[in-house]
């Protein structure tokens, strides 16, 4: 689903050079949960912004399918990130004003061939909860929102930084169990970071971070299912 090739990001701020990707080389394939692991400031959020299309690379190139990311423009990179890619972050980013359909409908609203609100709340198990404001759900189901406006367009592609890591174990568990089942029901080729060690157990696949180089990669034989995990 995507190859990388010497993918470097070099960030200059005053005199300071940071590289926060040196020269990475990578597949990721199709229909795979990733785990990527590594210390702060190893440079996970800097590579899933370059393949969701949110950042430039500095050199090296980065393909998704056919499709070489590094040599489109600004405009290029907004369609494929629009038809392609769903993201998670820590903070849910909700609209505060909206009720939970309404935050799902701004996606499904402009996406060509979206799943109604009501079903994609309803894969996150959020049914009952269509007509609440963000301030009125818990952590965790504002996660869930947020997923669900995520895969509400189908994306081929879901990357997640740090979902879980705003939750307490159990509410945390609730959230890996629904990236889970996207990722098996619909296929969504899935990339979580995160800094909690026992997430990378439901994994396809892991990957190790340190000083801008993929230092571990390595596949899981026996996956847990997310309720099997804590924390
Ligand atoms: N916009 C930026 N400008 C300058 N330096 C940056 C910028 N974004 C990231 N960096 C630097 O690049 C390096 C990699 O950052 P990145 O956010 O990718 O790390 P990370 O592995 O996601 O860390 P964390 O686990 O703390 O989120 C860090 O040293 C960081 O200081
Ligand atoms: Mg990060």
């Amino acid at each position: 689903m995507f190859r990388t090739s010497a993918l470097t990001k070099i960030y200059e701020t005053g005199s300071v050079r940071v590289v926060a990707l040196d020269a990475v080389d990578l597949t990721l394939n199709g229909g795979d949960l990733t785990v990527l692991l590594g210390p702060s400031g190893s440079g996970k959020s800097t590579l899933l912004n370059i393949l969701g299309g949110l950042d430039h690379a500095t050199s090296g190139q980065v393909w998704f399918r056919d499709l070489e990311l590094t040599g489109l423009g600004d405009r290029a990179l907004t369609r494929y990130r629009r038809d392609n890619v769903g993201f998670v972050f820590q903070f849910y980013n909700l609209v505060p004003s909206l009720t939970a359909r309404e935050n799902v409908r701004l996606i499904t609203d402009i996406a060509p061939d979206p799943m109604s609100a009501e079903e994609a709340l309803s894969l996150v198990g959020l049914s009952a909860r269509l007509d609440h404001f963000p301030a009125q759900l818990s952590g965790g189901e504002q996660q869930r929102v947020a997923i669900a406006r995520a895969v509400a367009k189908r994306p081929a592609v879901l990357l997640c930084d740090e979902p879980t890591g705003a939750l307490d174990s159990k509410t945390g568990v609730q959230v890996l169990e629904v990236l889970d089942q996207v990722n098996r029901e619909m296929g969504t080729t899935t990339v979580v970071i995160t800094h909690n060690a026992m997430i990378q157990r439901m994994a396809h696949r892991v990957m190790h971070f340190a000083d801008g180089r993929l230092v571990g990669d390595a596949r899981i034989t026996d996956r847990l299912a997310p309720s099997e995990v804590a924390w």
